[in-house]
């Protein structure tokens, strides 16, 4: 097995209009691994997501998927892959399990009734098999998306914002099924804008802004360097400044909030003489709490950084 099983090396995209929307982009995906795409409207998800499917064609760099690059083995490649596209678009009268049956066919798959049903299980669809697909819920029609996308048994998973206008309910099962499926070995590449949903199952994360990669990193090693703890204090409304006792811990000042934040290390053994200064200081707060730095806040420090 390819240890590198996805492989982009100085990718462009450059869209008939001239719009560069891939900006040399080099990236490794691992099998197995679940890999999520965060950046903002337009930074160029969806993009690199239909290069990579083949939907359509990359136009500096090189692909190579599982050892076999994509502008010489496109057929090969796009029937290992599924895709579950940010849009939903589905033929409003065919029933639920036609509308599958059909998606396998096109990969010249043969009828495999009970693969269908086991898929329909999964997705808690199996009572609505055959409904219309005019006659499902919005969550139920990107259920129906997942089970186009996994008819043909495909070994790569292109989830692209899997769950918009997905209630939470919902998203959690989507994230069972998104577990279930590595477990199976299935490699799966998804967007979000929900970083909360990164931050809960993707093992590796990238940060992309206008057509760039602008960041990689393990999901822990991320939150772990960059997402530290904070000790915030709320103050009364009227201080001034900052105790002279407390300058020497590192800190943020908030005066809008009334809050000043100190950054902790990864023990937070500062904790208790940054307590002992407030009480020797004589400063009175009203409240404090400990604060783990989110993806998100990670995230948006650093598209600001960008600009
Ligand atoms: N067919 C096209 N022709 C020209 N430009 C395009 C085309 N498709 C997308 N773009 C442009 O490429 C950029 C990236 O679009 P893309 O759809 O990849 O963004 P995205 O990161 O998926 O955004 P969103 O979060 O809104 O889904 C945008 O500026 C978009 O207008
Ligand atoms: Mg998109």
């Amino acid at each position: 097995m390819f240890k590198n099983y996805i492989q982009l090396k100085q990718v462009s995209k450059i869209y008939k209009n001239k719009f560069t929307a891939l900006k040399n982009v080099d990236l490794n995906i691992q099998k197995g691994e679940i890999f999520a795409l965060l950046g903002p409207n337009g930074a160029g998800k969806s993009t690199l997501i239909n290069v990579l499917c083949g939907l359509t064609y990359h136009s500096k760099g090189s692909i190579i998927i599982n050892g076999m690059n994509l502008s010489e083995n496109r057929k090969k490649i796009k029937s290992m892959i599924g895709l579950v596209p940010q849009e939903l678009h589905l033929e409003a009268f065919e029933t639920v399990l036609d509308n599958i049956n059909y998606s396998r066919g096109l990969w010249g798959k043969h009828k495999d009734d009970n693969h269908i049903l086991d898929l329909l299980k999964k997705l808690n669809l199996d009572d609505k098999k055959n409904n219309l697909l005019m006659q499902l819920s919005g969550g139920m029609k990107r259920r129906v998306l997942i089970a186009k996308a996994l008819s043909h048994n495909p070994t790569i998973l292109f989830l692209d914002e899997p769950s918009a206008g997905v209630d939470i309910e919902l998203r959690k099962e989507m994230w069972e099924i998104i577990y279930a499926l590595k477990k199976e070995g299935v490699t799966i590449i998804l967007t979000t804008h929900y970083i909360e949903e990164a931050e809960e199952i993707a093992d590796r994360v990238a940060f992309i802004n206008n057509g760039k990669i602008i960041l990689v990193e393990d999901k822990k090693v991320l939150l772990n360097k960059l997402g530290n703890n904070k000790l915030v204090f709320t103050l009364r409304k009227s201080f001034q400044k900052v105790p002279s006792l407390l300058n020497k811990y590192p800190h943020r000042i908030n005066r809008k909030k009334s809050t000043i934040e100190f950054f902790l290390s990864k023990d937070k053994s500062e904790v208790s003489d940054i307590l002992l200064s407030f009480k020797k200081s004589k400063t009175q707060y009203l409240e404090f709490n400990i604060e783990k730095r989110s993806l998100e806040s990670i995230f948006v420090d650093y598209i600001k950084k960008e600009k």
